[in-house]
């Protein structure tokens, strides 16, 4: 590891959330607090490996030190991390970097469009807005998944179907089986006509594949959407977390210390390499 300044968690709790995919509940070892916002994340590592940056999926709970991360097995960290048995140990270094602007939303509408594995750093988000509803006006969750079983947070995705306080419009692109979600076909964007929301004043919120993220950027720009009130999280290749190696760099942009969520006007210039 390249930092020094680590802590060590112990695992506490594994969710699956698809066949690839498990939410791991995590304290942290030395007893301390551990604060952090929505779309945070931190680098997760384990002796003799290199690190992985994984966004939050809970939210900071005062006091108790424990903190949740919805992983997808794909590489050496991920699939060591998924092989953990209850009571094994990570090192843990962060939180790092600027999550969703969160203080943005008091007084609009507040746009969440999710696809895949991108709804694990905007759940805590919506979660808070949930938990502060008065401070906001109309809230809207897209989510789309490629099928009914990719789609990560089951019990909540139901939840929040049922709850007044979110609309909610899921999405797959093939309906594989049935639900117990009301589920529509198509991608996002095909959903995003109409809302009930005003583009002046709707703070939109998108994490996904990078293609759909500049699609549904463009879609909600040409809708009047105010762009400086878009914003994206980002994912590159991460290593030292500080702005130090140079590896996450969009342009200008550290997306370990900058981002990894940006306003879309901030990020669009550097079109060729990001949106
Ligand atoms: C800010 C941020 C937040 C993230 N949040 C999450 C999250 O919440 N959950 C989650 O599951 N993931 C998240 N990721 C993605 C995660 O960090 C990566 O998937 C990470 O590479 C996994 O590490 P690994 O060691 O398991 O996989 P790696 O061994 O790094 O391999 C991962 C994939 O990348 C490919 N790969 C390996 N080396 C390279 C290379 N040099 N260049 C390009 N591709 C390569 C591999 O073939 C494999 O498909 C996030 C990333 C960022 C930047
Ligand atoms: S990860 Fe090293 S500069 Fe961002």
């Amino acid at each position: 590891m390249d930092n020094p300044h680590y802590r060590v968690a112990r695992l506490l709790d594994v969710q699956p959330e698809t066949e690839d995919t498990s939410s791991y509940l995590f304290v942290l070892e030395d007893g301390g607090d551990f604060q952090f916002s929505p779309g945070q994340f931190n680098m997760l590592g384990l002796p003799g490996t290199e690190e992985a940056a994984i966004s939050f999926s809970s939210l900071a709970v005062a006091g108790s030190g424990r903190f949740t991360h919805t992983i997808r097995r794909v590489g050496n960290v991920t699939k060591l991390i998924g092989e953990l048995e209850i009571g094994q140990r990570v090192m843990v270094r962060g939180p790092f970097g600027h999550g969703w602007p969160i203080e943005q939303a008091v007084g609009c509408d507040v746009l969440l469009v999710a696809g895949g594995l991108g709804l694990a750093p905007l759940r805590p988000f919506l979660l808070y807005m949930l938990e502060n509803r008065g401070q906001i006006r109309n809230l809207v969750l897209i989510f789309g998944a490629r099928t009914p079983d990719d789609m990560i947070f089951q019990k909540d995705l139901a939840r929040w179907q049922e709850q007044d306080e979110v609309s909610t419009i899921y999405c797959v692109d093939h309906l594989t089986r049935e639900s117990n979600l009301r589920l529509r076909t198509g991608l996002v964007t095909r959903f995003m006509d109409g809302l009930d929301l005003d583009p002046r004043n709707t703070l939109a919120c998108i994490c996904g594949p990078e293609i759909m993220m500049r699609f549904v950027a463009r879609n909600l720009a040409l809708q009047g959407y105010r762009q400086d009130r878009i914003y994206l999280s980002m994912e590159r290749r991460m290593r030292c977390g500080t702005a130090h190696c140079g590896h996450c760099q969009i342009g200008a942009k550290f997306v370990c210390q900058d981002g990894p969520v940006f306003s879309y006007p901030d990020i669009a210039r550097f079109a060729d390499t990001a949106l």
